[in-house]
């Protein structure tokens, strides 16, 4: 009994120390996120991360085989659904991504690339708790195929190429705002209109930053 009471008191302590230290941490870091999470709290949230993945699910390898067109299929659907986060290019070298706490990581790196199938399709379905990755499952094979997609696609981004980045281009998501110029644009090279629509002034948000 009285080394349970002794446990339990030393637990306690270590709670109270390690809440005080966050709280210290958070005080002094603030909660922007712009700070880059230090590389202790990156190895800490990957190893947890990879330990929360059921094995059975890491070791799952993708019933969709690799290629060209099932590649194809998932560049088509990154551009749509991916890279206002990611990047085009996987980099994470975008607003959004650079500015996430954690940011979003260069999908081309070895940390990335080493990971498994299997573990990047359960990251893709469910998400990551706590960071800005959403969880794209649709409970159906038609979304688990997709996903499938984008893990070969994920696979693909270190060889990707500039042919390719122009294609995506042109799926990315459009603000209607961006939509109208197009529209005005092809019209005017068309020849349906005589003036070329005068050039708007970007988003504060965006300009002078990336699209
Ligand atoms: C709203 C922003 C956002 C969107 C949209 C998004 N992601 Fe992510 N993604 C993230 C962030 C942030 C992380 C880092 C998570 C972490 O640190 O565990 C991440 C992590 C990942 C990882 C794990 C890579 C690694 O090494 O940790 C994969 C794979 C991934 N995303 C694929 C995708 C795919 C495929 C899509 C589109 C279907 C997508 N993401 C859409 C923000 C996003």
């Amino acid at each position: 009994m009285r080394f349970v009471l002794k446990a339990l008191l030393v637990l306690t302590i270590l709670a109270v120390a390690v809440a005080g230290a966050i709280a210290v941490s958070l005080v002094n870091r603030g909660i922007s996120t712009k700070a880059a999470p230090t590389w202790v709290e990156v190895q800490i949230a990957r190893a947890m991360r990879h330990l929360a993945i059921p094995r059975a699910d890491r070791e799952r390898t993708s019933p969709v085989p690799a290629s060209p067109k099932t590649v194809q299929a998932g560049l088509e659907h990154f551009a749509d659904h991916c890279a206002i986060c990611h990047g085009n290019d996987g980099s994470g070298d975008v607003q959004i991504g650079r500015n996430l706490y954690p940011k979003a990581p260069d999908l081309r790196d070895a940390d990335t690339q080493t990971l498994s199938d299997g573990e990047l399709f359960h990251i893709i379905e469910n998400g990551v708790r706590l960071t800005g990755m959403p969880g794209w499952s649709t409970g159906t094979p038609e979304g688990e195929e997709a996903s499938w997609h984008l893990v070969h696609f994920i696979r693909h981004l270190p060889r990707v190429t500039d042919q390719e980045l122009a294609r995506m281009e042109e799926l990315n998501p459009k603000s209607p705002h961006e939509f109208r110029e197009e529209e005005e644009m092809r019209r005017f090279l068309e020849g349906e209109e005589a003036k070329p629509p005068a050039a708007s002034p970007k988003h504060p948000h965006s300009g002078g930053h990336d699209d």
